[in-house]
């Protein structure tokens, strides 16, 4: 039966988690995968889900099955976050949300249940987008392009590319689109840029579906959610995949949600009913302590102001790793100017580094980023600034 099968490819991500975890060097430093670690190199537990943890063992909770769309409380603050408190959209019952493993959990249940309206759908993602971008979409069957997107020559945006290639998709595509703290690039869309994506988006039919996996990693929890708001208000259907990995600092527990604005309150409840279909043929059910802990915290005025100041504390480190990365940089006499890295948003930059210099990190200094390029900031710490940048200052 195996005796044909042909060995895969690692992970372009995680597979270089298990290359560094393999690493026996005592100074590596893993900046490949997107995890957001302390200023003492730990991933952090939040004081706010200590808290709602405690309690929740405390009380004893019974571990029965969840329904299929995950716990009701959950879901509607997810829907808030997202929305917003006054969406109109929440009060007409025109959002169907329902629990997911992790943002990718999210993303699959999103391309199942678009597989089976748009069967011929071309997907359309970013150039560069996440490595799982196109895997995911692929593996459901889809036929995926991408749209330009990252400017190497300037750091930033290619708008004209973008704009251009989003015209020119085939009428009904689905469009990927990173809603803020873009993966891998860190180069956001301004508030113009993003009416000038809706209307393209509009004027093609097409079905924009926004990943948002970094909502306050950027410039805080509403303002990071500013592009979901203005497709709220367009009238048009989409999707959002969401995620409380990095906020809530929960890798492991899995603990994201599937959005999907429709035109009503009687369509929602056919697209519920078809998204628990998908569900329940594909893991029955979600589980349960994640998503509790994250209800407890954002539905308690206590737990979520501490959460908001713990999630800005991480936005800050990572705003001053990015200024002390760059003035590193120039003080270890790089042969490149960096003052990008400090421009852009969320945990990853863009570092224009090369595959063969990204390998040379990882053989000579025990320092992991993704082939592309892509470093997480998120995991510099005053302790490894030193040892990092001397080692890209050397292999440039
Ligand atoms: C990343 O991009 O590194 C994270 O989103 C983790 C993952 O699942 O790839």
């Amino acid at each position: 039966l195996f005796s044909a099968v042909e060995m895969a490819p690692r992970d372009p991500i995680l597979g270089l988690t298990e290359a560094f975890n393999a690493d026996t060097r005592p100074t590596k430093v893993n900046l490949g995968v997107g995890v957001y670690y302390n200023e003492e190199g730990r991933i952090p537990l939040l004081r706010a889900v200590e808290e709602a943890e405690k309690a929740r063992i405390a009380a004893h909770a019974p571990r029965g099955y969840l329904p299929i769309e995950g716990i009701g409380a959950y879901d509607q603050a997810v829907q808030k976050l997202l929305f917003g408190n006054d969406s109109a959209l929440l009060a007409d019952g025109r959002v169907v949300t329902a629990q997911a493993l992790g943002g990718t959990g999210a993303l699959k249940v999103g391309a199942d249940f678009l597989k089976r309206l748009l069967p011929d759908a071309v997907v359309a993602i970013s150039d560069p987008s996440w490595e799982n971008h196109r895997a995911l979409f692929e593996s459901a069957g889809f036929r995926v392009q991408s749209y330009r997107y990252y400017d190497a020559a300037s750091h930033g945006l290619n708008r004209a590319g973008m704009l251009e290639d989003i015209k020119a998709l085939p009428a009904r595509s689905i469009v990927l689109l990173h809603a803020c703290c873009h993966n891998p690039t860190g180069v956001d869309l301004s508030a113009d840029d993003w009416k000038r994506v809706l209307e393209a988006v509009r004027e093609g039919g097409h079905v924009p579906f926004l990943d948002i996996a970094y909502q306050g990693f950027g410039d805080g929890i509403e303002e990071d959610a500013e592009a979901v708001r203005l497709f709220a208000e367009s009238g048009l259907p989409f999707f959002v995949s969401s995620s409380f990995s990095k906020s809530f600092s929960l890798y492991g527990e899995r603990v994201g949600a599937l959005s999907i604005v429709t035109a009503s309150k009687d369509e929602a409840a056919r697209v519920l009913s078809q998204v628990k279909r998908v569900i329940r043929t594909n893991y029955s059910n979600p589980p349960t302590h994640g998503a509790s802990v994250v209800a407890s915290v954002l539905n308690s005025p206590e737990l979520r102001a501490l959460w908001e100041a713990e999630l800005a504390g991480m936005r800050g480190r990572i705003r001053s790793m990015r200024q002390a990365l760059v003035e590193q940089l120039a003080a270890q006499g790089a042969k490149r100017d960096f003052a990008f890295v400090a421009q852009q948003r969320g945990m990853f930059s863009y570092s224009g580094l090369s595959a063969e210099q990204v390998e040379r990190l990882r053989s000579e200094f025990g320092i992991y980023a993704v082939a592309t390029g892509r470093i997480c900031v998120a995991a510099l710490n005053s302790r490894n600034l030193a040892s990092v940048t001397q080692a890209i200052a050397q292999v440039l």
